[in-house]
């Protein structure tokens, strides 16, 4: 029993907390060595150019560690975490704290009801939210529009501003293959190269807006890390003043 407990207290810390041995030690890095900012990256299509940007702007990550499959890395200078989230969880993390700032296209904003700040447009994956629909499409006879759509937020107040009947069929992804196989009448979608509507007979109708990356700042942390915060956007700022977000 008492060498239970002396292997007990030595897995613990002056604090109490489990010590290197055990589990909690790893998962609660002491505050002294924590990097100033936490950052949300979206994964997929703005990774690349978001991590292009912020190399730039004099903040990079380690090639091995953006090759291995870890979610949670620190910069090389170990000030800024990043963590790579789908980009519709960007604001999610940034709204509650868990990030202080994250990068996220305006289509998902516009698609959030996230309270987060937007300081900066970081200009890149510049794209388009489009109406698109097959090209030999008909008026559709009973003035119901079916909309399919990742957007239906969007797409929702698109159309109800021009009162427009309207009903929404939310889709996660591949929303070109509705209308062609009769799930829609048009489809709410976004456009950058406009290959996948290209390839899929589908042609646009009308841009409802653009997009491009966003960096987003929480705003507990925009007051709390002001120092940090605004270190950040002049980074960010003066690279994209030396053509770094442009494509
Ligand atoms: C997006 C979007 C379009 C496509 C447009 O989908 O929803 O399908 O990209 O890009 P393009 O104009 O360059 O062809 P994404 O690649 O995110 O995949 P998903 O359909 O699974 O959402």
């Amino acid at each position: 029993m008492r060498d239970e407990l002396r292997q007990s207290e030595k897995r613990r810390g002056p604090r109490g907390e489990a010590s290197a041995n055990g589990f909690a030690s790893s998962l609660i890095p002491h505050p002294s060595s924590l990097p100033a900012l936490t950052i949300a990256l979206p994964k997929g299509r703005m990774q690349d150019e978001a991590l292009v940007l912020l190399k730039r702007a004099g903040v990079e990550v380690d090639s091995e560690e953006l090759a291995s499959r870890r979610l949670a890395v620190e910069d090389v200078s170990g000030r800024y975490r990043f963590v790579f989230v789908k980009p519709a969880d960007v604001p999610v993390y940034v709204e509650h704290g868990i990030a202080d700032c994250g990068v996220v296209g305006r289509d998902v904003l516009l698609e959030s009801e996230a309270d987060v700040l937007q300081p900066l447009d970081l200009r890149i994956s510049r794209c388009r939210i489009v109406v698109a629909a097959p090209a030999d499409a008909r008026q559709n006879e009973h003035g119901m529009l079916h909309v399919a759509t990742k957007y239906p937020r969007i797409a929702a107040a698109h159309f109800g501003a021009r009162g427009v009947p309207v009903e929404i069929i939310e889709l996660s992804g591949s929303v070109e293959l509705a209308p062609v196989l009769g799930l829609a009448d048009c489809v709410v979608d976004l456009v950058e190269t406009g290959r996948t509507l290209a390839d899929n007979g589908l042609g646009v109708v009308e841009t409802i807006t653009e997009s491009t990356g966003r960096l987003v700042v929480n705003r507990a942390s925009y007051q709390l890390k002001s120092g940090a915060v605004a270190e950040l956007i002049s980074a960010l700022s003066a690279a994209l003043e030396g053509g770094a977000g442009e494509a």
